[in-house]
């Protein structure tokens, strides 16, 4: 195999401006560059992946950075981006943040640190401003700004809430309470609105048939918060959660109160996970397109990386209601 030292040799200079001509720094006179870059052509010299990446200023290397890698939804998200980047030859980097801004702001820096070519970021605690500083393309995913010069791919979040929840009309609810989201999220805001949008003029609406919650699955508060909903509201009959992962929560809190699905209470969730297909009874949901989301912020961010003048495009796909057994059409 060859080696630096034989392309040093062959064009009869130092293995120090082989290295320079390869990192495109420090001054090397043109006639000596030339010579270099011949030696590299007539030897096939192939530098490693690292110096590769130096040479060519790619490293061909995708970051996905997602908030919740415990929260089912992501992996579906994470898998689709992973499948492009791998068809692709990219190599692909899932990075879980915690929604935490110090743990985004570590891998962020040093991702640029290793020259990553592109990341696809998924958060609700990045700042425009800080998204400016970035050197390399990116594309936000699933939550987006509302404002701004960036690409992003997302749903349809308030039109979906809208119609799960005037789905749950349609089928006889006559009381339906809504599971929100965290308050910091976009989507989980423009979901409640969606939800308002289609109770805001019926009799029985108030405000508090609104409680939030985390997005994930596991969270005792919220499990209390939910509890207290239906004691408070015991004709309750119709809830639309901000997430499956809320709606499968609400489901086992329902079972654990007697209260039954979908007999005494439809639930309908938003997402589309897989997970809701096999829980007892499965889950009517309003379902993201997860793997389209994911393939297509995948090849916007090669686009870009390909050719950084491109415009920036903004994609809001549909939602696709999913009906299953935890909503039922009233008597
Ligand atoms: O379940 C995870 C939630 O966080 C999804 O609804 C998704 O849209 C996201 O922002």
């Amino acid at each position: 195999m060859t080696t630096i030292r034989d392309v040093a040799e062959y064009a009869q200079v130092s293995v120090a401006t082989v290295s320079r001509v390869l990192n495109k720094k420090g001054y090397v006179q043109s006639a000596t560059k030339e010579k270099v870059e011949k030696a590299i052509n007539d030897l096939d010299y192939k530098p490693n992946d690292v110096a590769r990446s130096l040479f060519k200023g790619k490293s061909k290397m995708i970051a996905l950075l997602v908030p919740d890698i415990t929260n089912p939804f992501f992996p579906e998200l994470a898998r689709a981006v992973e499948d492009l980047c791998n068809q692709n030859s990219y190599t692909f980097i899932l990075c879980n943040t915690d929604n935490s801004y110090e743990k985004e702001a570590t891998y962020l820096n040093s991702l640029q640190q290793k020259s990553i070519d592109g990341m696809i970021i998924v958060s609700d605690t990045i700042s425009p401003d800080y998204i400016g500083k970035i050197k390399v393309p990116i594309v936000l995913l699933d939550r987006v700004f509302e404002k701004g010069d960036y690409s992003y791919v997302k749903v349809n979040n308030r039109e979906g809430a809208c119609n799960a929840t005037n789905y749950l009309k349609e089928i006889g609810c006559k009381k339906i309470a809504h599971i929100a989201g965290p308050s910091s999220v976009l989507n989980a805001k423009d979901r409640m609105k969606g939800y308002i949008d289609a109770v805001a003029y019926e009799s029985w609406f108030s405000n508090d048939l609104i409680i939030t919650s985390d997005y994930d699955m596991k969270l005792q508060a919220s499990t209390e918060n939910i509890k207290a909903l239906l004691q408070k509201h015991p004709d309750v009959d119709g809830i639309f959660a901000a997430n499956d992962s809320i709606a499968i929560r609400t489901m086992k809190v329902a079972e654990e109160m007697k209260i039954k699905i979908p007999d005494d209470l439809s639930i309908i969730g938003f997402d589309g996970i897989s997970l809701g297909e096999i829980t007892s009874p499965s889950l009517t949901t309003m379902a993201q397109p997860i793997y389209e989301m994911g393939r297509k912020a995948a090849s916007m961010i090669m686009d870009e990386i390909n050719d950084p003048s491109l415009p920036k495009r903004m994609e809001k796909l549909e939602v696709n209601f999913m009906k299953r057994q935890s909503t039922r059409k009233k008597g």
